[in-house]
């Protein structure tokens, strides 16, 4: 995954334009889609999403359940359901859950569907759109569900496009160029999570501290991977730096003057996360 996307100077003059852009693109569908990271739905959700959406039904794409925690996600699915919302789980690199999307869209419309039968507008098209914060899989999806290749959405904010739509299926449209929204940026936690998934650059905080943060939450709710990925034991209270220490030590990840290489060890940890290495976990519970 890049890392560059969120990047993008989301001051709040972007905001503005973006969200006014949004809901314009609002009045010409039926529903919102919302792509999230399964392995931090939480954090990967924009803060203002409700308000912007009002009253559109609504879709939550659980994206990326290949990296996370097969029992969290299924959490999340109900948490989402229980909030009216409809939801679907997917792998987009692999294609896992595209099909399920048209008939999830179908019944949470399904009101609408009906009226239209009842006035003679059998075949008129539902339209929705894609929303989520950069990198989150947007392009993947709307690609995947066009059968095409490689077309990149723009992580640009507030870029004026002319309006295309993409065949779902026959009757389902949706509109081709995602809504990009920005996370809760001025939550530290949230930044903490987009950082352990890569999604945003290393440099919120220093590696070894970042890396010993994610060590703490997986001892705290993963201890088995790590026990079997580093060899460590240890008792609960254990500090994510000295969790590092006691994997370092391992790993035999040494400086000269036998000083242990916590830097080497963190970016490790780091990388062995982010690419499943370690295990699927999800960072995130409704609770
Ligand atoms: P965006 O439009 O929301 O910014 O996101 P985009 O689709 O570009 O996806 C960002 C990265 O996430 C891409 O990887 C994409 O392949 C990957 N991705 C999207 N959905 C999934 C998924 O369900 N599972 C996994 N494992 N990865 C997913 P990339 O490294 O930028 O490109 P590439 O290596 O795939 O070419």
């Amino acid at each position: 995954m890049t890392t560059e996307d969120l990047n993008i100077q989301w001051y709040p003059g972007h905001m503005t334009k973006t969200r006014r852009m949004m809901e314009a693109d609002l009045r010409l569908v039926d529903a919102v889609c919302e792509i999230l990271d399964a392995r931090i739905p939480r954090s990967s959700r924009n803060p203002d999403i409700d308000a912007i959406c009002g009253n559109k039904p609504r879709m939550v794409i659980l994206n990326r359940i290949d990296m996370a925690d097969p029992d969290r996600t299924a959490a999340w699915a109900a948490w989402f359901k229980a909030q009216g919302m409809a939801v679907i789980r997917t792998d987009c690199k692999n294609r896992k859950g595209i099909t399920d999307f048209g008939p999830a869209l179908r019944r949470l419309l399904a009101e609408k569907l009906r009226r239209y039968a009842e006035k003679g507008m059998a075949g008129k098209p539902l339209k929705v759109m894609v929303v989520g914060i950069p990198n989150v899989g947007k392009s993947t999806f709307i690609n995947q569900i066009a059968g095409r290749k490689g077309a990149k959405a723009e992580n640009r904010p507030g870029v004026t496009r002319g309006k295309q739509w993409v065949t779902v299926d026959q009757g389902l449209l949706l509109l081709d160029t995602p809504g990009i929204l920005w996370p809760k940026f001025e939550d530290p936690e949230v930044g903490l999570r987009l950082a352990f998934t890569g999604a945003v650059k290393d440099d919120i905080l220093d590696v070894e501290t970042l890396s010993a943060r994610l060590m703490r939450q997986l001892w705290q709710e993963y201890p088995q991977a790590l026990r079997e990925r580093y060899k460590i034991e240890a008792g609960p209270e254990t500090t994510g730096f000295e969790l590092m220490e006691l994997a370092a030590r391992k790993r035999g990840f040494l400086l000269p003057g036998n000083e242990l290489d916590l830097e080497r060890m963190a970016k490790v940890v780091l990388e062995e996360y982010r690419s499943c290495k370690l295990g699927r976990f999800t960072l995130e519970t409704p609770q």
